[in-house]
C-alpha cells in the first residue's frame, strides 16, 4: 500500500522544506486537500491553485500531485488546478451535478481523475461511474480538517468497491486505484491495508511534531 501525505497539518511558512523532506524520505506523492470555505460542514479554507503552482515548481514533474477538491463549483474550476500542475483531480460525488461529463472533460485535458465519497455516500451510487475513473477514494473522516479520528465503519464500502474493482480488471477493464483518506495512522494502515486499499492519505500521522515524516514513514512501513 502507498502512502500519501496530505500537506494540511504542515506549517505553510515551511511548505517547501516539509515537501522536500517527504521526497527524501521516499514520499512519489502528494495528496492537496483544497477547500473554498463553504462546501465542507466546518467552513475551512485551506489553498487554491497558486499553492498547487509553488508545490509543483519545488517537486519537479516526477511526484504525483492529486487535489482532493472539497468545493462548491469543482465543474467550474477543476482546470485552474490542473493548469497550476495537478495529475490527477478526485472530485467529490456529492458535490457536483454531472459526474460523467466531468469525468470527459477532465481526461480530455489529459489529466487522471479520481470521485471522492463522503462517509455516509454509499458505493453503490459510483459503480456506474467506475469504469472510468483513475481512482475511487472513500474518505474515513468527515472532510474538513486534519487530525481527526479514523471510522472503521468505512470497511465494509472499502471491501465493497475492491471487490468491483477487482471484477472489473478480471474482465480487461481499467484498473481503477482505491484509496482511503482520514485517521489513518501506523497502529491502523496495515488494517486498511488488508481491505485491500491501494493508497493511504496520511496527514496529521506523517506530518506532526512529534517524529520526522521519515520516521513516521518508516513506522507506517514496519506495520505494513
Ligand atoms: C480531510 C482531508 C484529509 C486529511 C487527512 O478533509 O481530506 O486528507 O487532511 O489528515 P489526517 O491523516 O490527519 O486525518
Ligand atoms: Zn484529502
Amino acid at each position: 500500500m502507498e502512502i500519501t501525505p496530505s500537506i494540511l497539518t504542515a506549517d505553510f511558512c515551511r511548505l517547501g522544506e516539509t515537501i522536500e523532506e517527504a521526497v527524501d524520505a521516499g514520499i512519489k506523492w502528494l495528496h492537496m486537500d483544497v477547500m473554498d470555505g463553504n462546501w465542507v460542514t466546518n467552513r475551512t479554507i485551506t489553498f487554491g491553485p497558486a499553492l498547487v503552482r509553488s508545490v509543483r515548481e519545488r517537486v519537479g514533474n516526477d511526484i504525483i500531485i492529486d487535489c482532493h477538491l472539497m468545493i462548491t463549483n469543482a465543474e467550474e474550476t477543476w482546470h485552474q488546478f490542473v493548469d497550476a500542475g495537478a495529475d490527477m483531480v478526485i472530485a467529490h460525488f456529492e458535490a457536483v451535478q454531472d459526474f460523467p461529463s466531468l469525468i470527459t472533460s477532465i481526461r480530455e485535458s489529459g489529466t487522471k481523475v479520481g470521485c471522492v465519497l463522503n462517509p455516509d455516500t454509499p458505493a453503490e451510487l459510483v459503480f456506474d461511474l467506475l469504469p472510468e475513473l483513475d481512482l475511487v477514494l472513500v474518505m474515513s473522516v468527515v472532510p474538513g480538517k486534519g487530525g481527526q479520528s479514523f471510522m472503521p465503519e468505512v470497511e465494509g464500502k472499502v471491501r465493497l468497491f475492491r471487490s468491483e474493482i477487482n471484477k472489473q480488471i478480471q474482465t480487461g477493464g481499467r484498473e481503477t486505484k482505491l484509496m482511503i483518506d482520514g485517521g489513518v495512522k501506523d497502529y491502523n494502515a496495515k488494517l486498511v491495508a488488508d481491505w485491500g486499499v491501494d493508497i493511504a492519505v496520511v496527514g496529521s500521522g506523517l506530518i506532526n511534531n512529534q517524529a520526522s515524516i521519515r520516521e513516521n514513514l518508516e513506522s507506517i512501513t514496519r506495520a505494513l
